[in-house]
């Protein structure tokens, strides 16, 4: 080839209108590709040009598109599959509280495809320059003239003379043509040169904020946790009126397993104080060892009140009365608790649920000197059923 080929023919206008007028003629017998430069936007120019709409909005819906499914889909993963939790009772596909992160990864990644569509597809990255960028012609561009310019494709090279003419036809002046090809020049992020620089620079970065954090500790990345006012349990305190750094609790305040006892009597528990403790039989075997410790000394291994030591004064209750029998537990628990009348209270020797493991084995206590044809029946099943068992063992 004699000379080289023409990558780009460009022409000047004068003002926008002229641009805008020349647009249609150039158009009527060129039909390669056709780029206006201007100073500022001009309205309609991409309608003359022939510029369809960008696609930068698809890539946009597809990112947004993607977003939507991943946000929703990991939290469906996650707590119906991997973790699943129960909050408050809930289902946990409790899709309306997926909806806020759906919504800001849908967000995120649109954006994403906004900023990288754009930058990637429509300007060309990481192409950093183009030819027509060092020609005399955009250096006017960016004051006051407007540019057209004829534009080779990567398979479609351009007829210099053809264009120039059909630029000088329109209106056209001070014609430049760009010999140099738009391939080169580019790509130089990722050459091996690019990527070793970039790959420097974060090296540097790394170790030159470690170096500053450690050198100025003065400025900590985050204070507002050193800074806080804090009050330690045996210090003074200047706020409170008493003087004391820790406090009461609230009035009222009920400790954790702690049952507070809010009848004055055994009569007002009867009926109100409901017991908490199943008769099962680790109940009543555990009963049992409390009532011998406590109570068979006054009330007799029976309980029908032969006291074991004459010498007390006392007269024990005698169990089995039809009073006794009717009363309620909440009743036996407050005798219990807090004595009756000569009986001392056992509060404070027994724990709330041993209390009532007593009260369990009273009642099967009452049951084994007043037991119906029932009870004996079932107690000679039951009885019948050990026997075969212990030949087991
Ligand atoms: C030091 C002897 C003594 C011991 C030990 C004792 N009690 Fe009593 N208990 C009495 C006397 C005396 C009475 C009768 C009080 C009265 O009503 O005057 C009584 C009464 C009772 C009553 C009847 C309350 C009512 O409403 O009339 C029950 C129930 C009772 N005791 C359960 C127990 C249990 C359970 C224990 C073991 C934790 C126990 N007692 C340990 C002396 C004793």
């Amino acid at each position: 080839m004699s000379r080289q080929s023409a990558q780009a023919v460009i022409a000047l206008f004068d003002s926008a209108q002229a641009l805008m007028d020349a647009i249609p003629k150039v158009r009527a017998t060129y039909h390669g590709r056709l780029e206006a430069y201007t100073p500022y936007p001009v309205h309609g120019i991409e309608k003359a040009l022939g510029i369809g709409k960008s696609w930068v909005g698809w890539i946009v819906l597809g990112m947004g598109l993607l977003g939507l499914c991943a946000g929703f889909g990991l939290q469906t993963w996650v707590f119906t599959t991997e973790y699943p939790l129960v909050f408050g009772g809930k289902p946990v596909f409790g899709w309306p509280a997926f909806i806020p992160v759906t919504f800001e990864t849908t967000v995120l990644l649109s954006a994403f495809g906004a900023v990288f569509g754009m930058l990637l597809v429509a300007n060309r990255y990481p192409h950093l320059s183009h030819p027509l960028l060092s020609t005399k012609a955009m250096k006017s561009i960016t004051r006051d003239r407007f540019a057209l310019v004829c534009e080779a494709e990567k398979d479609r090279e351009i007829d210099e003379d053809a264009c120039r003419e059909v630029l000088s036809a329109a209106g056209g002046q001070d014609l430049e043509v760009v010999y140099e090809s738009a391939e080169i020049g580019t790509g130089e992020l990722l050459s091996p040169k690019g990527v070793t620089l970039g790959l420097l620079i974060c090296v540097i970065a790394g170790f030159g904020m470690k170096e500053i954090i450690i050198r100025f500790p003065a400025l900590p990345p985050m204070n507002n946790m050193d800074e806080v006012f804090r009050q330690d349990a045996q210090d003074p305190s200047a706020f409170f009126a008493d003087g004391f750094g820790m406090r009461q609790p609230v009035a009222g305040t009920v400790a954790r397993g702690f049952m507070p006892a809010v009848f004055e009597t055994a009569e007002e528990a009867d009926g109100v104080l409901a017991n908490p403790m199943r008769m099962t039989m680790a109940s009543l075997e555990h009963g049992k060892v409390l009532y011998d410790q406590h109570c068979m000394v006054c009330h007799g291994a029976l309980g029908t009140g032969e006291k074991m030591m004459p010498a007390y004064g006392g007269v024990p209750a005698n169990l089995h009365s039809q009073r006794l029998r009717e009363v309620g537990d909440g009743h036996l628990y407050h005798v219990i608790t807090h004595g009756k009348n000569t009986m001392a209270g056992y509060g404070k020797d027994i724990a709330p649920a041993e209390r009532w493991d007593l009260v369990n084995y009273l009642r099967a206590l009452q049951r084994s000197q007043d037991a119906t044809d029932d009870d004996l029946r079932l107690a000679r099943t039951v009885a019948a059923n050990s026997h075969t068992e212990s030949h087991h063992d």
